[in-house]
């Protein structure tokens, strides 16, 4: 291997620059080229990369959020969005043409940092004959076969630090304080937030909640005496009898991430404070969570991630995807990541057919919030 390039594509989480020093630092001692994409697949698009190089442009990452070759979040080449000058859009598989510009520049191996939707394209890559190995980022934590993506720590720790600000607040008014947090289809940073900061009902995408059993648990602690109370709501968290809340359609559902979804807070402080009389207020996290510099945890994570991945390169093993398990850096293919997702150039992420990791009820911090009796909603 003498040239490899990366690509950090999908929304941004903290420790993507840590990645990529990482992969910068441990190609460079085995003396292979590093380059990145600019703006993800994008940039694999319009053939646009810059030199990675530990003397100018790759150290001092290692606490520095975003990510320094920037990234794309709606861009999928095997199905891309072209605006005529009519107004009209179109949609056409530009894949080949970032097959050409791998194979024109002799890159030996593409990185491809993101979540299931950067993953299920770099899958499609590989069946293209692309040498690829992906490394699973999103601050949702929602990536198959891995236990812990990076980013996700950050974001929990930012949640947590939610959840203690909104207790003296809530304590101080006798309110019920809504916290919205990051999560379309998995729960993960509601419920370890929700641990961490002793919330008391914690609403997740994985169990649709009855809001009787929210008031109920309300109704107790104001039996008990306390006279306020802290939810965590996972943004696509939702009733038993109703539907995610969904802020904003883009493109009219097609393309990737279609969906901006938003409003599960307002909705549950509009019913508490109608079913209980109390006084409720929402605080939506948003984009605080995926800033900013990430936790020390993420950043050996990260730096783990991206020694494994060059690691794995060395060894000639492609078109997998690093996993992190029982404390243990390994792979699977990009095949098992994608799932039942098998149809090359469909988007995941967003669809019903996407791979990704939900909370399964037989987890231990399912386990562990329901003996120190937080409410789930049901
Ligand atoms: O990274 C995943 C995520 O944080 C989701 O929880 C959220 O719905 C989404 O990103 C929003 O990102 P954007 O507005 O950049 O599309």
């Amino acid at each position: 291997m003498k040239k490899i390039a990366i690509l950090t594509n999908g929304g941004d989480a903290p420790g993507l620059n840590a990645v990529i020093r990482a992969i910068v630092k441990t190609a460079e001692t085995n003396g292979i080229e590093c380059y990145g994409f600019i703006e993800g697949y994008k940039g694999l698009l319009k053939n646009e990369y810059v030199r990675l190089d530990t003397k100018t442009n790759a150290s001092g990452l290692l606490h520095r959020g975003g990510t320094i070759i920037g990234t794309s979040n709606n861009t999928n080449v095997f199905n891309y969005k072209i605006e005529k000058e009519n107004g009209d859009v179109e949609y056409k598989d530009l894949s080949d043409q970032c097959v050409q510009n791998i194979k024109d520049d002799g890159f030996d191996c593409l990185f491809t940092l993101g979540g299931d939707g950067t993953q299920k394209s770099s899958r499609d890559f590989s069946l293209k004959g692309l040498k690829c190995i992906g490394i699973p980022k999103t601050i949702d934590n929602d990536v198959a076969h891995t236990e812990m993506t990076f980013g996700y720590n950050t974001a929990v720790s930012v949640a947590t630090e939610a959840v203690d600000r909104l207790h003296t607040t809530a304590e101080s008014h006798h309110r019920v304080m809504v916290l919205e947090v990051m999560g379309r289809y998995a729960g993960w940073i509601a419920l370890e937030s929700a641990i961490a900061g002793g919330a008391d009902i914690v609403l997740i995408p994985e169990i649709p909640y009855d809001i009787n059993k929210v008031v109920e648990k309300i109704e107790q602690r104001r039996k008990e005496g306390k006279s306020f109370s802290i939810v965590v709501a996972s943004e696509g968290a939702k009733p038993k009898d109703g539907d995610i809340v969904i802020k904003r359609t883009l493109d009219s559902g097609s393309g990737l991430d279609n969906i901006r979804l938003g409003g599960i807070g307002d909705k549950l402080v509009n019913d508490i404070e109608a079913l209980t009389g109390y006084e409720a207020r929402n605080t939506v996290l948003g984009y605080v969570q995926r800033g900013g510099t990430p936790t020390a945890f993420d950043r050996v994570l990260s730096t783990q991630y991206g020694a494994k991945a060059v690691e794995l390169a060395m060894n000639g093993i492609f078109n997998v995807l690093v996993t992190y398990k029982g404390g243990e850096f390994g792979y699977v293919t990009l095949e098992d990541v994608v799932g039942n997702n098998k149809k090359v150039g469909a988007a995941s992420g967003n669809t019903a057919e996407s791979n990704i990791r939900k909370i399964t009820m037989d987890h231990s911090l399912i386990k562990t919030a329901k003996n120190i009796g937080i409410c789930l909603g049901e």
